[in-house]
């Protein structure tokens, strides 16, 4: 989580979660990683997809928050798919 807004949209998110998941398959080896998300927040729904994550489901009214239930979308991210996002990433 970025605490502080102004750093919000910067590409800092997308680069954290790349961090993790570069940990996450080829250190540790896994094969499969869920990225939960509010389906109201564009900006964790946006580094999901960007790092390769491929909708699995949808928890309707799942979390109360702000007055209402609200719902949360579930993103696979494979470590082959993620791999292809991980090389061009690297070329940047
Ligand atoms: C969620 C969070 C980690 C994302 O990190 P971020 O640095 O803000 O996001 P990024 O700049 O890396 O953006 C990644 C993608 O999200 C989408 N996105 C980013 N800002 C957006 C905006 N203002 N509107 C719509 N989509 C947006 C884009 O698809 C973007 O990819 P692009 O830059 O190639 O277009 C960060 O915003 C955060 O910590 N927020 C507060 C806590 C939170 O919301 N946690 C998640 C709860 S589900």
């Amino acid at each position: 989580m970025i605490g502080d807004k102004d750093y919000w949209s910067r590409g800092f998110g997308f680069d954290a979660e790349m961090t993790l998941l570069n940990y996450t398959f080829n250190t540790l080896n896994l094969r499969k990683v869920i990225h939960s998300a509010f389906l109201f927040n564009p900006r964790s729904v946006g580094c999901a997809k960007k790092c390769g994550g491929i909708k699995e489901g949808l928890s309707r009214r799942h979390i109360f928050r702000n007055g209402e239930y609200r719902d949360m979308i579930h993103f696979a991210i494979f470590k082959t798919r993620w791999q292809k996002v991980w090389q061009e990433y690297n070329k940047n």
